[in-house]
């Protein structure tokens, strides 16, 4: 005799008894706001790619920073453009580059706003590529130098954590040892330990301007088919000093996300990139899918994978649903 399965029925019954039982959940708390800042003053630009996004000047940072922490979203990760770029992405440690000009400014009017850093050389470099040149290749060493200088920079600066998205390997404990010198023991490191050559980011880099002008960014960022790798990748970073553990992009890649879950104690953080935004907010505008719901599952589904932060520019639409 087969006896049918009333439980989970009788407990979903209505919204209280779904809460009740309800796995997951997300607070504004855990969200992190991208800002990109750009030269000027008075600027504030939509991203075409990226509708509801804005490129800002550091003068508008006080009233962006508001804003998100107004609506309970109390961390901001801090992209930049810089006035002009060279073959060696100097502008990213230059004591008034924009990114430390922005750091100082958001510290000033928003002393509680969690200020992290994206720690990498694309947006400064005139090449685009994410590390120091050789001929055409990347080269890796020489290149860890100059990311230790540029953390070492965000920290003065009074950055609170730094962010390398570069993936060079080696670049946390350098970093670290940087930091810990420099007497910043206390500013954590979020690796972007796991960050695929991913099609997903093509709006950021027109956002930031930062696409590669030759070739392509596989020789340093993960091949999309690999999951053992992305383990091996994290164990690095975790011997290396690694606070947190980013998985990038999210939604084509939850298994990762859950993978890491398993295997580390580390708080795992999830990036909702550029592409997985675009994407949303272009179907809803054809009115082919209902953007909020979409929003509020996509979210939902990379912290159900695990991941304790999701980095997202949703967060302040999410925050405004969450916030009722
Ligand atoms: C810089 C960087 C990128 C993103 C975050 N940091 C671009 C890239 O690696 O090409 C992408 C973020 C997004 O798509 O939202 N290395």
């Amino acid at each position: 005799m087969i006896f049918p399965d009333y439980r989970g029925r009788r407990l979903r019954q209505n919204d209280n008894f779904r809460a009740l039982i309800r796995e997951t959940s997300i607070s504004p708390a855990h969200l992190v706001y991208p800002l990109f800042v750009m030269p000027g003053k008075g600027v504030r630009e939509e991203i075409p790619s990226m509708p509801g996004v804005f490129r800002v000047s550091v003068d508008q940072l006080a009233k962006e920073a508001k804003e998100c922490m107004g609506l309970g979203v109390n961390s901001v990760i801090l992209f930049g453009l810089p006035d002009k770029k060279d073959s060696k992405g100097s502008g990213a440690h230059a004591k008034d580059g924009i990114i430390q000009r922005s750091i100082k400014e958001l510290k000033n009017t928003a002393p509680n706003l969690t200020v992290c850093t994206d720690v990498c050389l694309c947006e400064y470099t005139s090449h685009g590529h994410c590390g120091i040149l050789i001929g055409e290749v990347v080269d890796n060493d020489s290149t860890l130098e100059v990311l230790a200088r540029v953390a070492l920079s965000h920290a003065q600066a009074g950055a609170d954590m730094v962010a390398p998205s570069d993936m060079m390997d080696g670049r946390v404990a350098e970093i670290r040892g940087i930091l810990d010198e420099n007497n910043f023991p206390m500013v954590p490191i979020m690796s972007y330990a796991v960050k695929y050559a991913s099609a997903f980011y093509g709006p950021f880099r027109d956002a930031a301007n930062c696409a590669p002008q030759h070739g392509d960014r596989k020789s340093y960022q993960m091949d999309p088919a690999n999951v053992r790798e992305a383990l091996r990748e994290a164990t690095l970073d975790v011997e290396e000093g690694a606070d947190i553990l980013m998985v990038k992009p999210a939604m084509a890649y939850l298994d990762v996300i859950s993978r890491l879950r398993d295997e580390f104690d580390l708080p795992i953080a999830a990036y909702h990139v550029s592409g997985e935004y675009a994407m949303i907010k272009a179907a809803a505008a054809k009115g082919w899918i209902d953007e909020t719901k979409v929003m509020h599952e996509s979210l939902l589904s990379i912290r159900r994978a695990g991941a304790d932060i999701i980095i997202t520019y949703f967060a302040k639409d999410m925050a405004r649903l969450l916030n009722g």
